[in-house]
C-alpha cells in the first residue's frame, strides 16, 4: 500500500535500551534539569506529582492491600536517540498525553475491542508533533486496556531528533506497577497479522 505509514526506527532499537550510551550534551541538560530516570519500557521519565486523594481501585482487586489507587499521577517522558523507543505495554486505567518538544509516532493495538480476548486486532498510529496544520496531534488519549508502543521521529526534514521527544502524561487512577504489563510475542502473534509481527516487532521490549 502506497499510503503505509512508515514504522521503521528513525534510530536503530538494539540493547542501548537498556544501557543508554552517553546522550548529547544538549539531551543530557534536560535529563538533568528535569531528575529523569530510565524507564524499563525504554526513554527516560520521572513521577512529577501524585495526587494524595485515594479512591477506591476500579480494576477488580485482588487483594485487600490493593483496594485503593492515587487518584492520578503525572510524569515527563522522554525519548531520546539512545533511548528511541518506547515498548509495546498497557495500563489499566487511561492516559492523558500532552506533547512538549520533539516529534514520534504512536502506534496503539485495540486489543480491547477484540471479542472474546481471541482474534485480530485493530491497530492505529498517528505522530505527535507542532505541526497541527498537518494532522500531528500535540494531545491524545489512550484508553485502558490497548497496548501502546511509541518512536522518536525526526524533527522537521532535520534528519535527526536534535532535543528528543518530551511529553507529560496524567494516568487516572494513579499508576501502579500491579496494573501495567508488556506485551509478549506469543500474544502480538495472536493480535496481529504475520506481515504486521515483521514490521512491529522490534517494538517489544528486549
Ligand atoms: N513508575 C514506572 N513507570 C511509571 C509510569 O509510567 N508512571 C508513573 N507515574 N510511575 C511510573
Amino acid at each position: 500500500m502506497s499510503n503505509q505509514p512508515n514504522l521503521k526506527p528513525l534510530y536503530p532499537p538494539h540493547p542501548s535500551q537498556q544501557e543508554p550510551e552517553e546522550e548529547s550534551p544538549q539531551i543530557q541538560k534536560t535529563v538533568d534539569a528535569l531528575s529523569l530516570l530510565p524507564h524499563p519500557e525504554g526513554g527516560y521519565y520521572v513521577e512529577t506529582d501524585r495526587d494524595p486523594l485515594r479512591i477506591p481501585n476500579p480494576f477488580a482487586p485482588t487483594s485487600d492491600t490493593d483496594k485503593d489507587r492515587s487518584a492520578s499521577t503525572t510524569i515527563f517522558y522522554l525519548l531520546t536517540p539512545n533511548r528511541s523507543f518506547g515498548a509495546f505495554h498497557r495500563n489499566k486505567g487511561r492516559t492523558v498525553h500532552v506533547w512538549q518538544r520533539g516529534r514520534g509516532r504512536y502506534v496503539i493495538i485495540h486489543a480491547d475491542e477484540v471479542e472474546g480476548g481471541k482474534g485480530k486486532a485493530r491497530v492505529e498510529t498517528f505522530v505527535v508533533g507542532p505541526d497541527v496544520a498537518a494532522g500531528e496531534r500535540m494531545q491524545w488519549v489512550v484508553e485502558g486496556g490497548k497496548y501502546k508502543a511509541s518512536f522518536l521521529l525526526e524533527d522537521g526534514g532535520s534528519g535527526e531528533s536534535k532535543e528528543g521527544l518530551l511529553i507529560s502524561e496524567v494516568v487516572v487512577p494513579g499508576f501502579e506497577f500491579a496494573d501495567h504489563d508488556f506485551l509478549r510475542r506469543e500474544k502480538m502473534e495472536e493480535l496481529l497479522t504475520e506481515e504486521q509481527v515483521r514490521e512491529m516487532d522490534w517494538m517489544l521490549r528486549v
